[in-house]
Order: structure tokens, then sequence, then C-alpha cells
């Protein structure tokens, strides 16, 4: 069984791991003749997990290597890790903690329960989505009232990282769901741009504002936040709803009106001014990029509603229990993560693209970059140890078709093997026809859309030989630039519609990809001390950008000089 303090396994001492060196140094991808003389390919390679409809097939590996990526998986005891996640072991270990947002999905009732450290987790995590549902439903049904005794119309969440790419995403994927009369808006960036542009035009008599932040310690959120009262203020009293030399009960009854908290450390948020009574909680067993189905979520609760918000966690469950019931050798989180070890190890690829072939997912690729570079972005193990192989891919993605006309060029004849997951939905929230395409039948949209992510996962599979480019009479000069050399893997996601049961799925997928990518290369995908340095230095540099020449002094030449311009640029 393995434990939190179970040392890793270096996957490449593993004998998988010489085995698929040796395979990979004897393997010629060649997915054209893979498919022509392999009419089961497709159908073998391509697997069902709740709603998702996935197709590996046209990833350069055979059944060879893939049994080859199951035994490695063997090997470095993912099952184990696997199990020891969702009894809540403490595998983050550089935090000695349990990781368990597999526990914020399950359903009231489930068995056997799950007392963690002490905590009955099922209980709690219940306990506070009932909070939060209460809370939704009084702001959705206009009980919720502001200090002139309005009903909230704009919710501001303003949160960073985890506490905000979650939520914006969920928000903006979830878009056709949301209560008509309800907007929200969301405010992450310390750069004072954001807060003026997300508060721009609101009525402060029918704002709310939700402080996200797991820690309340966030310099960010916290900025931001007293911006955002400073704002309430003047704009009440600018409204009359708030005496301009209002003495601090009053201020106070506003903030009490206008702002709640999602934290962990309740506390501070009843430091900052908020009532914790109009505080939502969640637990240090969540790590801030696994939390937006948690009351993280509660802008997203508010917008689209309690029933809608259960059938998201509902999705996210549904995965999570496939990955922990299926065969690995049918479990396609981890069957993608260790392609995607696979891709990085072996075949070389320092980038992977994620292209939502839905314009409702176009905040997808930047979420999933906190997911998985924060959490694999590392380079020791979770011993302390370095790793022993390359770990970390870097993520991104923009939506299906715009990416076409950007930067795909360099996906079907650049040098770099970019893998990429190309994802989709059947059935569109706006399923419009063009009646005057000039074809005989009006056009469906959606099927033209999609059928450019049917040719660009062929056109990357199959691409196009210097005879075929012959054969259309280019002439000799021309033909090199006009190959396709195929070859260039991509990972097919369907989905019937783009349901929040259906984005729970996707976000819990993701999750576990990443999960298993930790598990092979020895590292806490849970902790992120990356971001640590950073964030003293800014503390510390503040000082000098304002002006302390002592302070600036202590600086390096290159921000000294730096610096330097910058005070003498502002006017
Ligand atoms: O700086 C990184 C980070 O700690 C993320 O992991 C986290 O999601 C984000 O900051 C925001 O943190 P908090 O929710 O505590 O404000």
């Amino acid at each position: 069984m393995s434990t939190a303090s179970t040392p890793p396994i270096d996957a490449t001492t593993t004998p998988a791991w010489a085995d698929l060196t040796a395979h990979e140094a004897a393997l010629s991808p060649d997915l054209r003749t893979w498919f022509a003389q392999d009419p089961g390919r497709a159908g073998r390679l391509t697997f069902d997990a709740a709603d998702l409809h996935v197709d590996l097939s046209k990833n350069l590996v055979t059944d060879e290597t893939l049994a080859l990526l199951v035994r490695l998986a063997d090997d470095v005891d993912l099952v184990g890790r696997r199990d020891a996640m969702f009894r809540g072991d403490h595998i983050n270990v550089t935090e000695d903690r349990a990781v368990l947002h597999t526990a914020l999905r399950r359903p009231s009732g489930a068995t056997p329960e799950l007392v963690v450290d002490g905590q009955d987790v099922d209980a709690d995590v219940h306990a506070e989505l009932a909070k939060v549902y209460a809370f939704a439903d009084k702001v959705r049904s206009g009980e919720w009232k502001g200090i002139t005794g309005e009903r909230v119309r704009t919710v501001v969440n303003i949160g960073i990282g985890g506490s905000d790419l979650g939520p914006v995403m969920a928000y903006e994927a979830l878009l056709p769901y949301k209560a008509e009369d309800l907007d929200v808006r969301f405010v992450s960036n310390i750069d004072p741009t954001d807060v003026a542009e997300k508060t721009a035009g609101l009525d402060p008599r029918t704002t709310l504002f939700i402080v996200a932040s797991k820690t309340f310690g966030t310099l960010e959120t916290l900025t931001n936040a007293r911006l955002a009262r400073d704002w309430l203020w003047t704009e009440l009293a600018a409204v009359e709803a708030l005496a301009d030399d209002a003495d601090d009960a009053a201020r106070a009854e506003a903030v009490g009106k206008h702002f709640v908290a999602v934290s962990t450390a309740l506390d501070k948020v009843a430091a900052f001014g908020i009532d914790p009574a109009n505080a939502f909680g969640f637990w240090d067993w969540v790590g801030g990029r696994y939390s937006v189905d948690s009351a993280i979520g509660t802008s997203l609760a508010i917008a689209i509603g309690p029933a809608r918000f259960e059938e998201f966690l509902a999705g996210f469950h549904a995965i999570d229990e496939h990955f922990r019931t299926t065969p690995i050798a049918q479990n396609v989180p981890a069957l993608m993560g260790l392609l995607n070890v696979w891709n990085v190890n072996f075949l070389g690829a320092h980038t992977h693209a994620v292209l939502p072939y839905a314009q409702y997912l176009h905040r997808f690729p930047a979420y999933l970059q906190q997911l998985t570079m924060e959490s694999n972005g590392k380079s020791v193990r979770w011993d302390g140890s370095p790793v022993t192989t390359e770990t970390g891919e870097v993520f991104w993605g923009e939506p299906g078709t715009n990416g076409q006309h950007a930067f795909y060029q360099l996906i079907h004849q650049g040098t770099r093997l970019i893998p990429a997951d190309f994802i989709a939905v059947a059935n569109p929230a706006h399923p419009l026809t063009d009646d005057a395409a000039g074809s005989d039948a009006p056009v469906d949209v959606h099927s033209l859309f999609l059928a450019n992510f049917f040719a660009q996962t062929k056109a990357l599979a199959f691409g196009k030989t210097a005879d075929e480019v012959r054969a259309e009479g280019t002439a000799e000069d021309l033909v090199s630039a006009r190959v396709f050399s195929g070859n260039r893997p991509t990972t097919s996601i369907l989905a019937p519609a783009l349901t929040p049961s259906v984005l729970g799925q996707l976000i819990a997928l993701y999750e576990h990809i990443t999960f298993v990518q930790g598990v092979v290369w020895g590292i806490d995908s849970f902790d992120q001390w990356g971001v640590e340095l950073g964030k003293k230095l800014a503390n510390e540099i503040a000082p000098a950008v304002a002006g302390d020449a002592a302070a600036l002094a202590e600086q390096d030449p290159s921000t000294q000089a730096l610096i330097g311009w910058y005070l003498d640029q502002r006017s």
C-alpha cells in the first residue's frame, strides 16, 4: 500500500521505462500505415468516460506502446498513489496535507464514510454547500438586499489564481445557464485597471462583492478588495445612499450588505470587516487550483443556481468514479496522463496545446495553465531529491477556429512536436443556420464549425505527401513548402453538449491527468513553492518603487536602472 511518506519510485529506473526507451528507438510512427493496416485501431483506442467520448487513436502509439505505459503505471504504483489520494493520506508531502478535492463532489450519503484526520469530511462539505446554496438562492430570489433595500444585479468576484480562474472559466462556459437578471464580473489583476474597468458603470446599490481567497493573505486580492470597498463607499455616497461623512458603523453596515467572503482563514475575513456569518469556508486539503467546486465557486452557484451547481459537481464525481474504479488500460485520465508522459519523455514534446472547439470554453486553456503548470512545473520530487527526467510541459491554447488562423501553421509544419487535445460538443447552445451561404440547403453552422475540428485532426495525423501535392499540379519548386508530414499527435474529446455536468467532467479529467503525470515523475503536484520568491521580492522592492532611495540602492544594477527609468517616466 502506498503511503504519503513512501519515497517516489524513480520511473526512469523501472523495467517499463527501459522497455519504453527501446520501443521508442525501434518505432517509426506512421499513422497512415497504422490506420490502413488496422481497421480496428480507431475503435480499440476510443474510450468513454461518463459523457466524454475520447479518441486516442491519432496519437503516436501502438498497442504495445499503451501496454508498456500501463506497465509503467504499475511500476510506479499509480493505483496505490491514487487510492492514497482518495483515502485522504497526506500525499501533499511538502505541506503535510491531504489532497481531497474529490471529496468536494461526493454525493451526500456516499459510502464508505470519509473521515480524515478526525474530520467528518462529507458532513463538513455538505454543510458548507448548504450555506452556499442558501445564500445563492437568496441572491437569486432578491431576498438578499443591499443597503438601500434593492436586490443584487451584479456580483463581482475578487480573487486570483485558483480563486479566479476556475470561477471565471466556468461562468463563461455556462453562460447559457445563467440567471438572466444577474451578471458576474471577475477582478483578479492588481493592475488597478482591472478593478476600475470591472466596477465601471455599476450601481453600488445593486452590486455584491465576493472576496475569494483561500489564504486571505494574497496581496492582489486584498488590495483589490480594499479598492472595491472604497469604491462602494464613494459610489454609495454619490447616490446619497451613504452620508459623505458616514461613520464607521454606517460604513461597516454597507460592507455587511455588499461584501461576502470565501476563505479557509475566517479569522482574517473578520479582520477585513466582513461578518463571518457572510463567509463561506473550505479546507486546507483543497488546493487553490482544485477549488472551483468548493465555496470558491459561490459566484458560479449564484449565476447558475444550486440545482445546476449540483449537476456540475455530479459531473466531477462521475469522472472521479471512473478514475477510481476503472482498470488503467481503459482508464481515460490515466491513459491521457501516460500519453503525456510518452510525448514529453520519449518523443521530446515541450508543450501541449488544448484547443476547444466551443467558444464558451474560451478560458479553459488559461484555467488549465494553472492546473497543470502550477502542479507539475517542478524540478524536485516529493522527497526533495531532483527529478530524474523532464517534467511539466507548457500548456496553452485558444478556441478553434481562431487558433487555425494564428498558430496552427507551426503545429502542422513546424519543427516541434506539439501534442494537441481537440475538445468539442455535438449540440451547440446556439444552433444557427446560414440560410444564404450559397448552397441549396441552409448550412448548420455548428456542423461547419465541427468540420474544421475533424479536418484539423485528420490533417495533423495524415498530412499530405509530396506526390499528393504534385498531383494537384503544384510547380516542383513549391512542392516541399506544401507538404504536410502528418504524424502530429492529437486526442479528440467529444461530449453531447456543454452542460454543467460535462464541464465538471472535463475539469476532473484534466485534474486526474495532471495527477497521473505527477505520480510518474514522483513530484508533489499539490504544492506551489515556486510562486513564493517573486511575491517576497515584490514586497521588498515596493519601497524602492515608491521612491525610497536606500531600498533602491539595495537592488541589483539592472533592477535599479529599470526602477530608475520607471520613476523618471512617472509624471
Ligand atoms: O500564488 C499562487 C497561489 O497561491 C495559487 O496557488 C492560488 O490559487 C492563488 O495564489 C490565490 O491564492 P488565494 O486563494 O489564497 O488568494
